[in-house]
């Protein structure tokens, strides 16, 4: 059922149905661990769905049972000076907000370790979905160095910063139940059945108004930085906007006619 899209070296993305894409990442021998190379075939690949009209979901996974991602890739990191290490965290930072900020929701599928790096690549997409195996964790602190790619920023934003704080200066783990408990994970389910629900849940969002939750993103993306005047005006203004949109028209009409909407 799912379509080949370009070969990449170091992930997978396939067209899967209705406009959800899967983007693997295919390093298992290193736990998916994130090189410049995968980073680059990342940006790459959000370009290449990003251009399909009709792409709707982006569902992120790493290959294997064992690790979604288990962090940056240290060995290519032991090569790096200050100025390359500051390169690279700006290579990540670039990548994960563009996924934040993506028009359409990219959502992780969190099927085992999602340390350092891993964890920072699933606090950016908007929502996570992890196997019963996930864990979760910011471990820099045990080789002399701090998060990257945006850990100390999101983690405080998702769980508070104490709790924060405390999984930053020990770097332990926190198993799937434990991120759930705390907000960072919205539902865990057993292995075998992770990806069936991911789609299942990419399926349910493909078939909404893509405009809107272009711009819902907006609102919470931006709003969540803005005190609650700027950000209420914001979302008057934006749902102001949604009245100019081809799928306004057809999503009143459609209720209003008692049919199910068919948007854009
Ligand atoms: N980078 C490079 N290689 C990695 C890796 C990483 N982050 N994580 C695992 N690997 C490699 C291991 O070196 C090992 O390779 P070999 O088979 O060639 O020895 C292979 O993956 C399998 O790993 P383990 O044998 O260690 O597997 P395990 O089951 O015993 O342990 C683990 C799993 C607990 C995840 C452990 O691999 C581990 O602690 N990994 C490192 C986690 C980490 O520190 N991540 C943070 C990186 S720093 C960062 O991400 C900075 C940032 O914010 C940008």
């Amino acid at each position: 059922m799912s379509e080949e899209t370009k070969t990449y070296d170091n992930i997978l993305l396939e067209a899967v149905r209705d406009g959800v894409y899967l983007l693997t990442i295919n390093r298992p021998k290193v736990l998916n661990a994130l090189n410049a190379a995968t980073l680059e075939e990342m940006n790459d690949a959000v370009s290449e769905v990003i251009s399909d009209p009709g792409a709707r979901v982006l569902l992120i996974r790493g290959s294997g049972e064992k690790a979604f991602v288990a962090g940056a890739d240290i060995e290519h990191m032991s090569h790096l000076s200050p100025i390359e290490g500051k390169a690279f965290a700006e290579h990540g930072m670039h990548l994960f907000r563009r996924l934040e900020t993506l028009e359409i929701p990219v959502v992780a599928l969190v099927n085992g370790y999602a340390l350092g790096g891993g964890c920072e690549l699933a606090m950016s997409c908007d929502f996570i979905l992890a196997a019963e195996n996930a864990k979760f964790g910011q471990p820099e602190v045990n080789l002399g160095v701090t998060p990257g790619f945006g850990g100390s920023q999101r983690l405080t934003r998702l769980v508070g910063r104490a709790m924060a704080m405390e999984l930053l200066v020990t770097g332990r783990n926190m198993s799937a139940d434990e991120a759930m408990r705390r907000g960072l994970v919205n539902h865990v389910y057993p292995q075998p059945e992770l990806l069936d629900e991911g789609l299942k849940l990419a399926s349910m969002i493909a078939g909404k108004s893509r405009s809107a939750i272009q711009l819902t993103k907006q609102l919470v993306q931006r709003g969540q930085d803005l005190d609650l005047d700027n950000a209420c005006v914001m979302e008057s203004d934006l749902f102001g906007l949604s009245f100019s949109t081809p799928d306004r028209i057809e999503g009143m009409a459609a209720f209003l006619e008692n049919r199910k909407p068919k948007f854009a």
